[in-house]
């Protein structure tokens, strides 16, 4: 395993692992110029072989659950791999977290970076097509770091990219994060079943322990007796993001946390048309994290933009397929100040 540093003149560092693409460490300047690692993981890289939750890894080929491992495409029906309960998640059992990425570092004048590359064999888990990914990790001099992502495909085949950090902007080891603000840019919400598979239904937040379009902490209404607070043990759902019609594949603010104590706030701003926001409600302290740090659950929030949870088996979502000779192309940027 190779490991990967990227620093900015304000104070950021990343590490990056050629394993998973995963992010190890994300330092962070607090409102006061400290600087902590606001992102979960493991100090020793073969912990993140042995057993991880996902901690800072690409995911990939197909972000969150397809239902039982199963999905029509151009009359086919093709199977997956199933390792979440009867549902297929992340990708399956050797999804793009378990890989090993050829990274190359490149630097510009205000940023610096990595691209990361993986081709995933025609059959891989089940999917269809040989589907060469590019992912590159950006860290600019604006306290940005950016994740892009490109692929093709030699046959039509489902493609869902995303990057799953866990986040706590007070540090991470620093408790639970029910305190931190979030506000998301979504009117809507795509409501599970008990499996965490979306039902099809696109409910508005309204009234609902789902509305964060004003700035409200993550533990405000997480203990609430709702089904689908039930269903995820909190919050595990993809939000439906508010586009600009006119231009929807520009990227727009998804969601902003801010951490009151730290004063950090981090933004994130997405191509995509969903994000899914996991509070964390798996962790169950087992595993030790960095420097023995007993991460409980709600130790950590994630954001996955991404498209919808199940897309291929629900017509009315958003398109994942993509077809030989399209390109797909995703762009998600973090944004970290202070306040
Ligand atoms: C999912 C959770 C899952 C977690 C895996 C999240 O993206 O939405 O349901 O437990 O990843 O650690």
């Amino acid at each position: 395993m190779r490991q990967y540093t990227l620093k900015n003149t304000h104070g950021m560092e990343l590490r990056v692992l050629d394993y998973g693409g995963i992010i190890a460490s994300l330092a962070v300047p607090d409102r006061t110029g400290r600087v902590d690692d606001v992102v979960l993981g493991f100090d020793r890289l073969e912990d993140y072989e042995r057993s991880s939750p996902y901690y800072g890894a690409i995911i990939g080929r197909f972000g969150n659950r397809i239902a039982r491992g199963r999905f029509t495409l151009d009359g086919r029906t093709y199977t997956l791999a199933t390792n979440d309960g009867p549902n297929h998640l992340h990708g399956g059992v050797k999804g793009f977290d378990k890989v090993v990425w050829e990274v190359s570092p490149f630097e510009r004048q205000d940023s610096r970076g990595l691209v990361l590359r993986y081709t995933s064999p025609d059959g891989e888990e089940g999917y269809p097509g040989t589907l060469r990914t590019t992912v590159t990790y950006t860290l600019t001099e604006g306290n940005e770091l950016i994740f892009d992502y490109e692929g093709t495909s030699d046959r039509a085949t489902p493609v869902n990219l995303t990057q799953h950090s866990y986040f706590n902007l007070a540090g991470e080891g620093a408790g639970n994060v029910l305190g931190h603000e979030l506000t998301l840019n979504a009117n809507s919400f795509t409501p599970v079943d008990s499996t965490l598979i979306p039902t099809g239904e696109i409910r508005g937040v309204t009234g609902t322990p789902f509305d964060f379009r004003a700035p409200t902490a993550i533990g405000a209404r997480i203990g609430q007796d709702e089904e689908q607070l039930r269903y995820g043990r909190g919050y595990d759902h993809n939000f439906v993001l508010d586009k600009d019609a006119g231009a929807p594949a520009s990227t727009s603010l998804a969601a902003r946390v801010f951490e009151p104590s730290s004063g950090r706030v981090m933004e994130v701003h997405t191509t995509e048309p969903g994000v899914q926001f996991y509070s964390g409600n798996f962790l169950d302290g087992t595993l030790r994290g960095k420097r023995g740090a007993v991460y409980s659950p709600r130790s950590g929030f994630t954001l996955e933009t991404q498209h919808f949870p199940d897309s291929p088996n629900h017509q009315a979502f958003p398109s994942t397929v993509l077809v030989p000779g399209a390109e797909y192309r995703s762009r998600t940027v973090l944004r970290f100040r202070v306040r």
